[in-house]
């Protein structure tokens, strides 16, 4: 029986695998902020309650206008949706009948929305730096390129440069670009393309407000591109397609700049510990930017014995085997709380003594 498709929601691992689960389980298959909401979300809790009995805005405001101050954007520039992933469901039909470019191993979604529309998807497998002269290749002959930057689930972030390269090349042959950045977040604002987008028509930036600020069940996320881009994926979205909770929150969270800059600090530190850990053992680790790592065993095909073996113990890895060019021998950790890490590599370190030694 295949494997979920995403991480979080770990019990459908345990019934997938007819593993019994344990009391006590850790999800490092979900990889938002490990920090928590900020800590104004808990003080303020009480005056969100009235917010349910109105409707909300239709266009998401107050977070609609946060999220145009916040980039330096126009407002009709931006639009508020029901997390990261209403905006990859709403922009699919863009692409009906049409050729799209993906790079793999990536996020499952463009594929999964692209589906239902006839969409004739060329692959590219990169797990790192992208081979350019391919994608442009592609380019030529697509109407769109999904690109995820920082990549899920390699934390890959490809350059500035070569991100405006491709969107350039892309505007010669009238080809869009989606450029997902989702965990953009967790590396420094400065690396968004978002600045450029006023050169770039053809580009469509999504963003989630899910993972830097820990609110996954609240979902909260926009876009931003052109107007004409901008007006279509709102045609095709339910009116009041954001709850009046999350937009009120999200409006808020735009302010927090300690709490980013302390979850970039934290998310980089224990990368950088799990990363030496794992390496102590041979493992291959990917270099990421984000608040996860991809990880190969030094022996790929015990991969399976040791995903089990893990969560037996409570300790729940995301799988890769709907990864393409992963293939279920690398897995994805996100970060947690410094004692979960710990206890993750306590529970690893019992494998590998009994499976890697000698
Ligand atoms: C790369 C990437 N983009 C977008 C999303 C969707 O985020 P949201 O929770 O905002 O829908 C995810 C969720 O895992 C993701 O990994």
């Amino acid at each position: 029986m295949s494997l979920p498709n995403h991480g979080a929601n770990a019990h459908h691992v345990y019934e997938r695998l007819g593993l019994e689960m344990p009391e006590t389980v850790i999800d490092f298959s979900e990889n938002v902020n490990p920090i928590g909401p900020p800590a104004f979300v808990k003080e303020r809790w009480d005056s969100y309650a009235p917010l349910i009995t109105k409707y909300p805005d239709p266009h998401g405001e107050p977070f609609l206008s946060a999220v145009a101050k916040f980039h330096n954007v126009s407002a009709d520039k931006v639009i508020v949706s029901n997390g990261a992933a209403e905006i990859f469901a709403s922009l699919a039909k863009r692409y009906e009948n049409k050729r799209a470019v993906l790079i793999h191993p990536t996020f499952s979604e463009y594929a999964a929305t692209l589906a239902p529309y006839n969409v004739y998807i060329k692959e590219i497998i990169a797990t790192g730096a992208l081979p350019l002269e391919k994608v442009f290749g592609e380019i030529e002959f697509a109407e769109v390129i999904y690109i995820c930057r920082p990549n899920n689930p390699t934390g890959y972030l490809m350059p500035l440069e070569e991100i405006i390269r491709i969107a350039d090349y892309a505007k010669r042959y009238k080809c869009e670009v989606v450029l997902d950045e989702a965990f953009l977040d967790f590396i420094d604002e400065k690396e968004s393309f978002i600045p450029y987008l006023k050169d770039f028509s053809n580009v469509i930036v999504v963003r989630s407000m899910t993972k830097m600020y820990a609110i996954p069940g609240l979902r909260l996320g926009y876009a931003v591109a052109s107007e004409p881009i901008v007006d279509e994926i709102r045609s095709r979205m339910p009116h009041w397609n954001s709850n009046a909770i999350a937009t009120t929150i999200g409006a808020d969270c735009l302010e927090e700049e300690q709490y980013r800059l302390q979850a970039i600090k934290f998310a980089k530190e224990m990368r950088e510990q799990m990363t030496v850990f794992l390496e102590k053992w041979n493992c291959i680790v990917l270099p990421s930017t984000a608040n996860f790592i991809c990880f190969q065993l030094p022996n790929p095909s015990l991969s399976k014995e040791f995903f089990e073996y893990l969560l037996a113990n409570g300790c729940v890895l995301r799988h890769t085997e709907n990864f393409k060019g992963l293939d279920g021998k690398w897995f994805r950790v996100g970060m947690k709380q410094k004692p979960q890490m710990e206890h993750l590599q306590k529970e690893m370190t019992a494998w590998f003594e009994e499976n890697l030694s000698s």
